[in-house]
């Protein structure tokens, strides 16, 4: 676990570092991935004791499933969460947004809206709309400092279109954690207006050292006839080109329409996925990830305290994830001027905020799950880049 390690990626096929130029503009010869939520950490020794048993059975035909995965699943839950799920009421999809997708086919009709609170994980407007279905944004305010839910206001705008709830749990960007009491208010709120609430919590395990992450049947059991959890190791231990995403209904009324459609669509569950969640949540899993979140604290304090040092910038205060979100407002630049220095001058590619939805406008998002010397180094670069206002 040597998480300071840097791994040249770049040639590898891989997304975050190969597909920079051409997205950003910003070459990997000498440019800093900071976009999509892809670590550049080295995968486990568990994952890699996992697919090199897979390379020596040298058969790669039909497999007999995810049995065992659901029961490590369910261990994982348990143990890491306090969440009682019950491996019968899981369902293996192709990674989250495939899961996002189909819940929205299986509980939603064309034009009914789904409601999301925005600046959020910007798949979550892309999945709507390519769905064919009606967006209802409902912007976050933020309170000391980090976004707050406001159901007062989305509650006296509700039109009665209003089918699905998909909330981020904890929230990308940025990484709040919501508490006990938020959660059983967003469940009364899904509960009194008859909407079935969709709670993606694929960042659950990114909590900091003394933070604590609550699954919503666990803060809220009252939602459960009306609940859908989306969990996945891909964050967790980066494993998402192996695309496995599991949907936990508990309910079973609830579950039997996204049940029927996974079988209507002949889904099985993925070899790689199966065999590489199974061996993410193990004993060895775990002590991996509180290594992880420990390297990604300290990353997140260099990260925050360096950026809130330049004069125009501010980063949002995190909890969770490695996904920071910088504030560019008082720079009083456009955030064309603002994106020439970060990718023309500081050659970084960072997420743009306003794919986040209303209230992402002024921000840009910036991932630090990378070698502790490239967050450095990133800082410097946003120093430089921004050194005139100093
Ligand atoms: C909140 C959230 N949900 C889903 C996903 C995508 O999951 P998957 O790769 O399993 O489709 C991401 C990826 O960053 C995410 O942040």
């Amino acid at each position: 676990m040597n998480f300071d390690e840097l791994i040249d990626r770049r040639g590898t096929d891989c997304s975050k570092w190969d597909k920079m130029e051409a997205l950003y503009g910003v070459s990997s010869t000498d440019g800093i991935p900071m976009w999509v939520a892809d670590m550049d950490f080295r995968a486990g020794e568990f994952l890699q004791d996992a697919v090199r048993g897979l390379l020596d059975k040298a058969n790669y035909g039909y497999f007999t499933g995810d049995a065992k995965m659901k029961e490590a699943v369910a261990w994982w839950m348990k143990s890491r969460h306090g969440w009682d799920a019950d491996p019968s009421t899981m369902m293996s999809t192709y990674g989250l947004g495939n899961a996002i997708g189909l819940c929205l086919q299986a509980y939603s009709d064309p034009d009914d809206e789904v409601i999301i609170f925005t600046p959020v994980y910007h798949e979550f407007t892309a999945k709507v709309k390519k769905s064919g279905r009606a967006l209802k944004e409902s912007p976050l305010v933020i309170r000391d400092g980090v976004y707050q839910m406001d159901l007062d206001t989305l509650e006296a705008q509700l039109s009665g279109r209003e089918k699905i709830v998909l909330f981020c749990s904890p929230h990308n960007p940025a990484g709040r954690i919501w508490t006990r009491d938020e959660l059983k208010a967003l469940a009364d709120f899904c509960l009194r207006h008859n909407l079935i609430l969709i709670s993606d919590e694929i960042h659950h395990d990114l909590v900091f050292p003394g933070q604590e992450h609550m699954p919503l049947p666990v803060a809220a059991p009252d939602i459960l006839p009306r609940l859908i959890m989306l969990t996945s190791a891909s964050k967790t231990f980066n494993t998402a080109g192996s695309r496995l995403g599991t949907v936990t209904i508990p309910d079973d009324k609830l579950r039997a329409p996204l049940a029927g459609l996974i079988r209507a669509l002949d889904m099985s569950p993925h070899l790689l996925g199966t065999v590489l969640t199974e061996a993410a949540y193990s004993a060895a899993g775990a002590k991996w990830v509180d290594a992880l979140t420990k390297y990604l604290d300290k990353n997140h304090k260099v990260f925050l305290r360096s950026v809130n040092a330049i004069p125009g910038l501010s980063a949002m205060p995190m909890q969770s994830t490695y996904l920071a979100w910088v504030d560019f407002t008082n720079t009083g630049m456009e955030m064309t001027e603002v994106l020439e220095r970060v990718k023309g001058t500081a050659r970084i590619a960072p997420s743009i905020g306003s794919d986040f939805g209303t209230g992402g406008e002024s921000y840009l998002r910036f991932n630090i799950a990378t070698p502790r010397a490239r967050v450095e180094e990133a800082v410097e670069r946003l120093q430089a880049a921004f050194a005139d206002l100093q």
